[in-house]
């Protein structure tokens, strides 16, 4: 079958299953071009609280369709790909969090939601990489143990010398393998680029960036600046939307290791094919269910 035909059955087929598309800029530019809303992490899990459709089709990763499922509970969750899993999702344990609660007995678990609905069960309020530094300002409590990625959470504590943060030591590869010495190599072939970074990239990285922000805030950023030409340290499936916003200004990489080999797994086929079976469907236990949507609310509401 041809794209062009992929494509018409895939329209057909989201209407006749009264079904919504839900894509990350991380996936490939074709398929953020089919979806009916593209999006970073909080305007997905947002904007899935709000579609009326019957079915919710993701393109993304296991948490990301976890999290739509949660705060939906009556609607069907379709994903694209179901091996599609964030590493960094698995990079905490219940233990871990048990023992920090023990030892701090005021904590709050800010947890990211690139997180199992396992951990957001256990946590106290979940944060995306656009809404952290906001969420964790109006907590009250002193001691926050930010989970699993270390590189967000030290970033957000850099910003709020007052609380006593606990790390823990999750990592996106993605982003770790985007180097300083590959950025500052960068701005030697390109010295009039602004260097903008995702906030999971490691502080040595981000030490060299000229704006730091979320798939959706960098693209904002660019779109709205009056700056013609960037260096992007993060995942390359942003460039679609990026080139798509700004066709006339320039976009550079900082080498071949942006890429998410789970985001890249989605691709047209498996869209059509998810669609035509309705599954692999998300189905999770009620009872944490219930438990994990009680951080993912509390974030919605302290984001709004
Ligand atoms: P945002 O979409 O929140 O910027 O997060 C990036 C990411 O790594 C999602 O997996
Ligand atoms: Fe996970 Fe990193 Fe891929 Fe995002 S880019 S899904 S954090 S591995």
């Amino acid at each position: 079958m041809s794209n062009k035909e992929i494509k018409e059955k895939i329209a057909r087929l989201k209407k006749e299953k009264n079904a919504v598309i839900l894509a990350h800029y991380y996936v490939d530019g074709e398929v953020q071009a089919i979806a009916d809303f593209v999006g970073d992490s909080y305007y997905l899990a947002e904007k899935a609280t709000t579609v009326s459709e019957d079915a919710i089709l993701f393109c993304g990763v296991s948490f990301m369709g976890e999290s739509a499922k949660i705060l939906n509970p009556e609607k069907k969750v379709v994903m694209a790909e179901s091996s599609a899993d964030c590493p960094m999702a698995h990079m905490v344990d219940v233990e871990k969090i048990k023992e920090v609660r023990e030892q701090y007995p005021d904590v709050a678990v800010v947890c990211y939601v690139n997180s199992t609905a396992e951990i957001k069960a256990h946590s106290d309020v979940c944060v995306t990489s656009s809404n952290a530094l906001k969420i964790v300002k109006k907590l009250p409590n002193e001691h926050i143990f930010f989970i699993p990625d270390e590189n967000l959470g030290r970033h957000i504590a850099e910003k709020l010398p007052d609380k006593h943060f606990i790390f823990n030591d999750g990592f996106c590869h993605v982003h770790k393998s985007i180097h300083k010495e590959d950025i500052l190599k960068a701005k030697e072939v390109h010295p009039e680029a602004m260097v903008l970074a995702h906030p999971e990239c490691t502080t040595d990285t981000l030490s060299v960036a000229d704006f730091i922000g979320s798939t959706s805030q960098i693209i904002d950023y660019a779109t709205s600046s009056e700056k013609t030409s960037f260096i992007i340290c993060t995942e390359m499936g942003i460039f679609y939307e990026l080139m798509q916003k700004n066709p006339e200004k320039k976009f550079y990489s900082v080498g071949h290791r942006q890429f998410c080999p789970n985001m890249k797994k989605v691709n047209l086929e498996n869209v059509l094919e998810s669609l035509e079976k309705m599954a692999p469907e998300i189905e999770l236990d009620e009872e944490l269910r219930e438990s994990a949507r009680k951080p993912l609310k509390r974030m919605l509401e302290l984001a709004a």
